[in-house]
């Protein structure tokens, strides 16, 4: 059992082909011990059927507002209450620019309007309408309300292209689901009264810094060193951390991902910058550094490089280590996570660099596959009393987990 079960999922299926998925994600939710009810829009129809919904959920299944006898039965309003959380799978983009614009013309939509629930959508659809900049808008608006709203999956998609816009898996859906039922970031207000009732969860107010992604060492103003960071995971581990209650600083190198909301962004380009911005953000309760500092820089030069004929040498300068400056540091966090990614001996390499760098734990993962940039990733958990092996899973699921480490270990 999970530390959701007991809690109720009010299900909203949009109308897309990855509508399926959902019937998948209600198997998982009762799985892990959690009621679900779901609600059907007209749209959702024409890809899954109400009897499928009705006999995963083993609960009745709403269709309309106009039905004269679920509403005497259970009211709208009280359905949109009665939940826990409210969760849409798939948001399709008319969807997401309905709930943007506070528009009630169905069922789906007035639940979404009268609910006073937290509300979590999961976005899939053509990458172009992805990408639109009305879409953009909309979901940035979401978000600004408070909506959790997950990030597609790239790849390819059902209608024949490539890119961003499929469903996030179950899985990770679910995982997502599971954090947004913790509690949200609290105001200084409440803080002291939340740290004292809810004393299983040491995050609760508690600062923690997290990096993320790659830095880039400029060569000359056109070229630069870079790696293959996405930043998924350190911006899932953040987004976990909030959830939880933390007050997250997030140093981030270039990435192209949305800031978690209630998370405290602060870009920065080169290792050299994250340093003094990690230093800066101190003093922390914790930090979690998720980024793949390049490793080494070079003098930039001030004006783009010709070829000439000749190969230009490049003289590279090591980077300071910002994870074993922070652990010698006179504030030093009192709980440190390195990552280490490696592509031989992982858990050895792993065990080392904890001691050579004084971080309290390690987490090691092999980046010989896809986890660069991929959204899955295999780890373990290094600490100093031995290591534990994590099944491959979501990079949120991993977040999540962690996140709950790094709770028990600040309570
Ligand atoms: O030595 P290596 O790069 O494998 O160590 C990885 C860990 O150290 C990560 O947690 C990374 O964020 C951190 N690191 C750092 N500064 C560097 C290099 C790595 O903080 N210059």
């Amino acid at each position: 059992m999970t530390a959701a079960a007991g809690k109720r999922i009010l299900l909203i299926v949009g109308g897309g082909i990855a509508a399926y998925k959902a019937c998948e994600l209600i198997r998982l939710i009762r799985k892990a011990g959690m009621s679900v009810r779901c609600v059907l829009t007209d749209g959702g129809a024409q890809f899954v059927t109400p009897m499928t919904l009705a006999a995963l959920s083993e609960q009745p299944v709403h269709t309309s507002l106009w039905d004269l006898k679920d509403e005497a039965e259970m009211g709208h309003i009280q359905l949109s209450r009665e939940a826990d959380l409210v969760v849409v799978v798939p948001a399709t983009a008319d969807l997401l620019a309905r709930m943007a614009a506070g528009i009630a013309d169905d069922l789906a939509t007035t639940l979404l309007l009268a609910t006073d629930k937290p509300v979590l959508a999961a976005p899939a659809m053509n990458v172009r309408m992805w990408q639109h900049a009305a879409t953009r808008r909309n979901v940035e608006r979401l978000r600004a309300d408070s909506v959790t709203v997950l990030d597609p999956d790239e790849g390819p998609m059902a209608c024949g292209e490539f890119g961003p816009g499929r469903l996030p898996e179950p899985e990770a859906i679910l995982a997502a689901l599971q954090s947004a039922l913790k509690p949200a970031f609290p105001s200084s207000a409440v803080e002291k009264h939340i740290s004292t009732s809810l004393d299983t969860n040491g995050a609760i107010g508690k600062h923690v810094i997290v990096t993320a992604g790659p830095t880039h060492e400029p060569i000359d103003p056109v070229r630069y060193i870079a790696n293959r960071s996405s930043g998924k995971q350190g911006f899932a581990i953040a987004e976990a951390l909030v959830r939880r209650g933390a007050r997250v600083t997030l140093v981030s190198g270039p990435v192209a991902l949305p800031t978690p909301s209630g998370v405290t962004r602060i870009d920065v380009e080169t290792a050299g910058e994250m340093a003094a911005a990690v230093e800066s953000a101190l003093p922390a309760d914790a930090a979690v550094m998720v980024a793949a500092v390049a490793d080494w820089r070079v003098e930039p030069s001030a004006s783009k490089i010709k070829k000439r004929g000749s190969t230009p040498e490049l003289s590279l300068t090591e980077n300071p280590d910002i994870l074993a400056g922070l652990c010698g540091h006179a504030q030093r966090p009192k709980l440190v996570i390195g990552f280490a990614a490696e592509t031989d001996d992982v858990v050895e390499n792993a065990r080392l660099k904890r001691t050579r760098k004084g971080a309290d734990w390690i987490i090691a993962n092999d980046v010989s596959g896809d986890v660069m940039g991929g959204t899955r990733n295999r780890v373990h958990l290094v600490t100093a009393d031995g290591v534990e092996d994590w099944d491959d899973m979501p990079k949120e699921q991993v977040a999540a987990l962690l996140a709950d480490r790094i709770a028990d270990a600040l309570a």
